[in-house]
């Protein structure tokens, strides 16, 4: 069983996510299907599939306008909330100190926090990618929790940019985050690869050890980009 979330940006319509839903109906899987999706959208019934915020406030309530609580994405409808995006850290400067803030305010609510983390290409031509994930993921993610958490490994550089690590640099990046997480005493924690999924890579790349599922950005959008993925395994 591998999970394969959908993460639709600031993009779709609520008709567009019913139709989703609907197509997602006939898809014949044992695999778990999550779809982040816009504040807006979080209340529509999602069928077999699951559905998630994109972001969470680190504040439980009060004045802080625009923002929404986990409460309130709970309250929604929503069993998920990523954190940490690429996106998010880089146009709102979100440190692994305020992503796992927001991992903490997502656990209290009862929401699953799929953690980001990944390097930039600056830090990857740096020869620093190993570090910033390490780094990535004991700031990120709180301190002494029994609840579950997911990991996305997304490296910044490949994210929308139709480019992937080889399958030797996701291998290694996911043996550290899974030995890392262990250290943590978060072993069997699941971690997704993230970054330009599509149908035709995506089998290969979750046949790579530790890869446990896939975070896809443009190719969850529409059913006959995204069923592809998720039929692509067991
Ligand atoms: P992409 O985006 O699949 O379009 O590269 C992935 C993501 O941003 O989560």
């Amino acid at each position: 069983m591998k999970i394969i979330a959908g993460n639709w940006k600031m993009n779709g319509t609520r008709e567009k996510l019913k139709d989703m839903i609907t197509a997602l109906q006939n898809v014949d899987t044992e695999n778990k299907m999550i779809l982040c999706v816009p504040y807006t959208m979080l209340s529509i019934e999602s069928g077999k599939a699951s559905l998630g915020a994109q972001d969470v406030s680190t504040h439980d309530h009060g004045a802080y306008t625009g923002e929404v609580s986990a409460q309130m994405i709970a309250e929604a409808g929503a069993k998920y909330v990523i954190v940490g995006h690429s996106e998010r850290r880089q146009y709102h400067n979100e440190t692994n100190d305020i992503v796992r803030q927001k991992a903490e305010a997502a656990l209290s609510a009862g929401l699953t926090p799929i953690v980001c983390v990944g390097e930039t290409m600056d830090e990857k031509q740096a020869g620093k990618t190993m570090e910033i994930i390490e780094s990535g993921v004991r700031e990120s993610i709180p301190n002494d929790i029994d609840k579950a958490v997911i990991v996305a490994y997304e490296p910044r550089w490949a994210i929308g940019a139709g480019l992937t690590p080889t399958t030797e640099e996701i291998a290694e990046a996911h043996k550290l985050i899974a030995d890392t997480l262990t250290s943590m005493g978060l072993a069997g924690t699941p971690v997704l690869y993230g970054a330009s999924v599509k149908g035709s890579n995506a089998s290969e790349i979750m046949s790579i050890p530790n890869v446990d599922g896939v975070l896809v950005g443009g190719a969850s959008l529409k059913p006959d980009d995204f069923i592809p993925i998720i039929t692509s395994v067991k």
